[in-house]
This record gives structure tokens, sequence and C-alpha cells, in this order.
């Protein structure tokens, strides 16, 4: 007997693997869930609630949350949409996000969720925290961006295993700590790898930000999601 596990998204059938996450079920089933503080091959840690969906009546991160035998998610339903929209205008209005002029524009996943979700002006206020830039040796730490998402804090390790960014302090003080010791050592690859692994623009490296002109960028051409819908 196949121990494959059934489920459905949005009336859709799929089959996953035991020990799959609902978002990896759907993701190799074609069914795209939009995320942010997920990262494939990271352990994920379901901070920024975009991934979520609804089952059972019941609100779950679908990047932490396994799928099971017979599961019926809703996903695309208007109700998650919304929700998932809210949280999106959240993240904006809790930093400061200056897209035209920011060096990751066109392959920022917060800009391109945006895009998405045809988010035009917030409704929430605009918190416009005082928050500082910090420059290291190879790169900037820019915590206006910041979505606290945690991708750098476990994706990004000296070779015996130190970590260089940590998470400080709770709540609204929240923020991320960079031991500048271990920042000061990093190598050009740990930098860009860092770079690259930011959802957002919040680590620069140095002399990179533009290398790739706007316009040329990787949302500039594809909306996101669109290389997991398109594949059926
Ligand atoms: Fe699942 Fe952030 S992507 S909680």
């Amino acid at each position: 007997m196949s121990d494959k596990i059934k489920f459905t998204v949005d009336g859709q059938e799929g089959l996953a693997e035991p020990g799959q996450t609902i978002y990896e079920a759907a993701k190799a089933n074609g069914i795209y869930i939009p995320v942010l503080c997920h990262f494939e091959g990271l352990k994920p840690v379901g901070s920024c609630r975009i991934c979520s969906v609804k089952s059972n009546g019941r609100w779950m991160a679908s990047c932490t949350q396994p799928v099971t035998q017979g599961m019926i998610i809703e996903n695309m339903t208007p109700e998650v949409e919304e929700y998932r929209k809210a949280l999106i205008e959240m993240l904006f209005v809790e930093g400061n996000h200056f897209c035209p002029a920011c060096e990751k524009s066109g392959n920022c996943e917060l800009q391109a969720l945006a895009y998405r979700y045809q988010i035009m002006v917030p409704r929430f206020p605009y918190l416009f925290p005082k928050r500082e830039i910090e420059a290291f040796p190879k790169f900037l730490l820019e915590h206006n961006r910041c979505v606290q998402c945690q991708r750098c804090v476990r994706g990004v390790q000296t070779e015996d295993g130190q970590k260089i960014f940590a998470l400080h302090e709770r709540s609204n003080n929240l923020r991320i700590n960079v031991d500048r010791q271990l920042a000061t050592e990093m190598s050009n690859e740990q930098v860009q790898q860092a770079m690259d692994i930011c959802p957002v623009g919040a680590i620069l490296k140095k002399e990179a930000g533009f290398r790739i002109p706007i316009g040329k960028r990787k949302f500039d051409y594809r909306p996101i999601g669109s290389e997991i819908e398109e594949k059926e």
C-alpha cells in the first residue's frame, strides 16, 4: 500500500511524502503558497505567517505544519488572501521601505509580494520607526528594511558553525545583531550568501547593490510565485 498522503488545496487533489510540510507538499504539486521567512534548505520557524492557510477552521503556518492524510486546505480563498495581504501591509508600515531608492528593488520578495497582492496604500498608519544603518567592512546592515525573518540568523554561519547574525531584544525593539568580529572575517562568498538569503534590502554587499540594473532583475521579469504556478 502506498504511504503517500492525500490532501486537497482549494479542491485540487495532491499527493505528499510523509513528513512534508503543507508548503512543501503544495509546491511539489505545483501549488503556490507565498512565503517570506521561509527559505529553501533552512529549518522553518513560522514567524512571518505570510504562508498561512486554513484547514478545518484553523489557521496554520504552512511552512511548519506537516500535511496529514485527507487534509483539506484553503489557500487562495478571499479570506486567506486578505489575511496575507494585511500581514504584508503591516510589514510595510512597521519599517521604512522606500522601494524606488532601494538597491534590492526588483529582487525584493516583500516588494514582489506587494505587487502580487496589488498593495497601493496600506490600511494601517505608518510608524516611521527611527532605525540605523550599520556599516561593516564588506556589507551594510539597513535596519530600516529588516523584516526580522531570521533567514540570515539561520542561514549564515562561519565554517565552524558560529552564527554571525542573531536576534536581539523583543517585540518592537527586536532587531538583528551582528557579531562584529565574525562579520569582519566573512569571505566575499559569505557576504554574497547573506545578501542573497535576505528577502529584502537589509543586507547589502558593498559595491554590489546595482550590479544588475533595476529592470533586469528576477521579479522584473516574472512575478513572485510564477515559477511554481507555471510548472504545471
Ligand atoms: Fe511560513 Fe513565514 S513563511 S511563517
